[in-house]
């Protein structure tokens, strides 16, 4: 077998999954690793497939295969698409690695599989060609500690095993060294009970076929959760670990760049950075608060719209939005790095986390679903970077007032914004030479290389 493993990757069919996978895909082309990326036909045709252009992506390349569903079915119910890539993709993934292996020399041929969360069977059919797995775990490693331990927390009758929902609802402790949680806050409460018994059987195929389980995270960030298994292996913090200097892009979506020039106009640490990631969508009369609320604040703001994600952008006629700049998508890791950026109103997804804190960014904290509730407890008790914001109890909004006193408070804040840089210098010293994130990721170089 070769010295330059070729890796099959294949991430769950959403940015949230692909975004963290092709960075690593640029890491492992570092290290003299070939990469095929897997992504489902659906995906191909809507987003940008990064290009020769971008420097790296060259050497990636890109395949397709169906998921199964039709075209116009709806692929934000996900586990209509678990249920459907699982159900008809296995096969077609057999074949596949056949027809390129068949194609290579031996010491070319695939060597390992990697996949994101919720095809677990993948590493399954990896298994059964006699080919090495491993997965990339897209969130937190405390959101993969939990599903982990799903059946002890069975077995302690915290939630129930038909459900996945709390017996009763309070605060436990479900890893030393780590937040408070709110048992309602458990990953999969929000997302409903298919998704749950999904959850559970890929975790156990997980448990059977992948050997390391990487996790975007760091041995300082998430102390506790990194201790539960000896199979999880922090390799963060991703987005770090690729020189992107030269490149364009390596995102699946087109990003709008003149925000960094606008950027390069702002006094230093006075923007307002609002991003809810690839997937919440605020109902339209949250949506206008939050518009309002970033006219009343007496700083520049920078606020990512996607298409689509505010009830068709309907801005509330008194909307100024003079002191902004709104794009659709935006080069999210360079914005949090440019001096201009004061606090980041995050949804507290696991990446934009990450990538908050390696910005040394406080965060006004608004979790919206699944993990993001854990992420905010990391944000606001553990590390202490970041305030969250609160909900009127009648309207169940939270109202433009809410958002510019806590986003003057956090600005405020001397001692908020001295953890958020030390806890950015912690994090990043994780990558230097000699490093723990650094020596890990060798230590699983080397075992892709072990035959
Ligand atoms: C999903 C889940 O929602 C989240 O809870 C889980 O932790 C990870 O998977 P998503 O909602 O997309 O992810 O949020 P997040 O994890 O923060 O990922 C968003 C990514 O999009 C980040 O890498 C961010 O840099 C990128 N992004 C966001 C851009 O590149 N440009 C933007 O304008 C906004």
């Amino acid at each position: 077998m070769s010295n330059n493993p070729h890796f099959l990757v294949m991430p769950y069919p959403i940015l949230g999954h692909m975004n963290p996978l092709l960075q690593f895909s640029h890491v492992l082309i570092k290290y003299g690793c070939r990469i095929t990326f897997l992504i489902s036909e659906y995906i191909q045709k809507r987003v940008k497939i990064p290009s020769d252009d971008d420097a790296g992506s060259s050497k990636i390349d890109f395949v397709a295969l169906p998921d199964g569903l039709d075209p116009e079915d709806d692929r934000s119910d996900q586990p209509k698409v678990i249920l459907s890539m699982r159900n008809t993709m296995p096969p077609k993934l057999h074949k596949l690695i056949e027809d390129i292996n068949n194609g290579l020399d031996f010491e070319n041929k695939i060597s390992c599989i990697l996949v994101s969360k919720n095809i677990g069977w993948a590493l399954e059919v990896g298994n059964n060609l006699g080919i090495k797995g491993a997965f990339l775990w897209p969130a937190s490693a405390t959101s993969l500690a939990s599903y982990y331990s799903i059946q002890t927390l069975i077995d302690q009758g915290i939630i129930d095993s038909q459900t996945g929902l709390p017996i009763r609802r309070q605060e436990f402790q479900l890893l030393p060294n780590s937040p408070m949680m709110d048992t309602a806050n458990l990953p999969w409460c929000s997302l409903g009970k298919n998704f749950f018994h999904h959850m559970a059987e890929d975790t156990q195929t997980m448990k059977s076929f992948g050997g390391w389980w990487l996790c975007n995270t760091t041995c300082d960030l998430e102390p506790g959760a990194l201790e539960i298994s000896s199979q999880f292996l922090p390799i963060g913090p991703l987005m770090e670990a690729t020189d992107d200097s030269n490149n364009k892009s390596s995102s699946f979506w087109q990003e709008d760049t003149t925000c960094l020039e606008w950027l390069d106009q702002q006094q230093p640490q006075s923007v307002v950075y609002v991003s809810f990631g690839s997937l919440a969508v605020m109902e339209s009369n949250q949506f206008k608060e939050l518009a309002l609320a970033l006219d009343l604040i007496d700083k520049p703001f920078l606020w990512v719209v996607r298409t689509g994600s505010n009830g068709n952008n309907a801005y509330p006629d008194e909307f100024e939005g003079s002191k902004g700049k709104i794009v659709g998508w935006c080069p999210q890791k360079k914005v949090m790095n440019h001096p201009a950026i004061a606090c980041f109103v995050s949804h507290c997804g696991w990446n934009s986390t990450v990538e908050g804190v390696c910005g040394g960014v406080p965060f006004l904290c608004w979790p919206h679903f699944s993990d993001q509730f854990v992420n905010k407890a990391y944000i606001c008790d553990f590390w202490k970077v970041g305030l969250e914001v609160e909900r009127d109890h009648e309207s169940g909004l939270v109202s433009r007032g809410e958002i510019k006193k806590k986003v003057e408070e956090l600005v405020g804040n001397e001692e908020i914004k001295a953890r958020s840089v030390k806890l950015k210098e912690v994090t990043l010293n994780n990558l230097v030479e000699g490093g723990r994130s650094s020596k890990n990721l060798d230590k699983f170089i080397n075992w892709t290389k072990d035959y």
